[in-house]
């Protein structure tokens, strides 16, 4: 059983301000590329109605070029409050697809300064920028003057061990304009690895005026609850959590609103999220959303009796169909043997 604390709840009570912009909710749903789409977003709104929601990180050298919206650039003319990502490192790209953003609805643009992935780091995007505080500046300076939304930006707490600059880099940030900052607590260097060190997100809050995001290892309503409250961070913001699990969000949420912990979802009720999700993505994306789905679908297969032999079954789906009757043949056998073992296996991290 987790408790929250009256200083805890008093201190989150209040919408989380970015800029002008409100959010009722203290529980953000992190960009992740290959993932954030409308669809999986949808998904985290069933459970999670205000919370701050991202794209996927949008590439502003390409819309330079292509002037044309990307599929991952697009939002539901109903969803609110959300957030377009970019990443590059120049600033006037990025200006220009900022504003292409806020034309497509942007609540806020975030920008991306903590991807680890070689491919955008070589290229000066992602994490790169953390060994150029210079040009991260300009960069958010840039976007701030182009655009009438707030501009925030996501990052980690340095490039290695050697070069952790969390707390000079987010206070350039936040002198630069930037309206808040989303902190994951590890290096480009390490990756997915390791645990998240959420003292260095202590220790920026401490530094910044504006508010302060601890990203990084919230897996669970008591992480959240302990993240938070090492932190003081305004708000939590879930990632891996979610991968097959879109009620993360939502659960931390509505602990931090009421202090009650909503029921967990049964394998059923599960497997019944996934097979909504595979229609939904058939129906946005078609042949490709199928085999998109495929990740998402043994995800969702985990921690229920035979889940392995389903998640392999669903990893090679090439219909709609074929998917469905995999689910649903999965759903009448649990619902048939409702005390069945579980596999020894955990519902929860997935290896990425
Ligand atoms: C598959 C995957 C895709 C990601 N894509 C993005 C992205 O597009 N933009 C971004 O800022 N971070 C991205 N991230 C990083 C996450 O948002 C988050 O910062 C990181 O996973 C740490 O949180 P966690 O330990 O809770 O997973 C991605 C991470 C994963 C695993």
């Amino acid at each position: 059983m987790v408790a929250l604390s009256s200083d805890l709840k008093t201190r989150l009570a209040s919408p989380l301000k970015i800029g002008p912009v409100e959010v009722k909710s203290r529980v953000l749903q992190s960009p992740l590329s290959g993932v954030t789409d409308l669809v999986f977003r949808r998904l985290v709104r069933r459970y999670a109605h205000d919370s701050m929601m991202y794209t996927e990180m949008v590439n502003a050298t390409g819309l330079h070029y292509v002037k044309q919206l990307p599929k991952i650039m697009e939002i539901d003319r109903n969803e609110r409050p959300i957030s377009i990502q970019l990443f590059d490192c120049r600033p006037d790209f990025l200006a220009e697809a900022a504003q292409m953003a806020v034309a497509e609805g942007a609540d806020t643009i975030d920008i991306n300064m903590g991807c680890p992935v070689n491919k955008i780091t070589r290229n000066g995007g992602g994490s790169s920028l953390l060994r150029q505080p210079e040009l991260a500046g300009a960069i958010v300076q840039s976007v701030v003057n182009a655009v009438n939304v707030p501009v925030t930006v996501k990052t980690r707490i340095g490039w290695s061990e050697q070069e952790i600059n969390a707390v000079d880099f987010a206070r350039r940030m936040e002198d630069a304009g930037a309206q808040m900052l989303t902190l994951h607590g590890r290096t480009r260097a390490q990756g997915y690895n390791g645990s998240a060190r959420w003292e260095w997100i202590a220790r920026a809050k401490q530094a910044l005026s504006i508010p302060v995001i601890a990203n990084g290892d919230i897996f669970s309503v008591e992480a959240a609850v302990r993240c938070l409250e090492l932190t003081g961070a305004d708000g939590v913001m879930c990632s891996r959590g979610t991968l097959g699990y879109p009620f993360l969000v939502g659960e931390i949420d509505h602990f931090l609103k009421t202090g009650d912990e909503r029921p967990s979802p049964t394998p059923i009720e599960r497997l019944q999220c996934a097979r909504d999700h595979l229609i939904m993505l058939w129906e946005y994306k078609g042949d490709r959303g199928i085999r998109q789905a495929r990740k998402h679908m043994t995800w969702y297969a985990k921690g229920f009796l035979n889940a392995a032999e389903l998640r392999g079954q669903l990893a090679v789906i090439e219909t709609v169909t074929q998917g469905i009757d995999l689910i649903d043949r999965a759903i009448e056998h649990l619902a048939a043997h409702p005390t069945a073992p579980m596999e020894a296996e955990e519902v929860g991290l997935v290896q990425v």
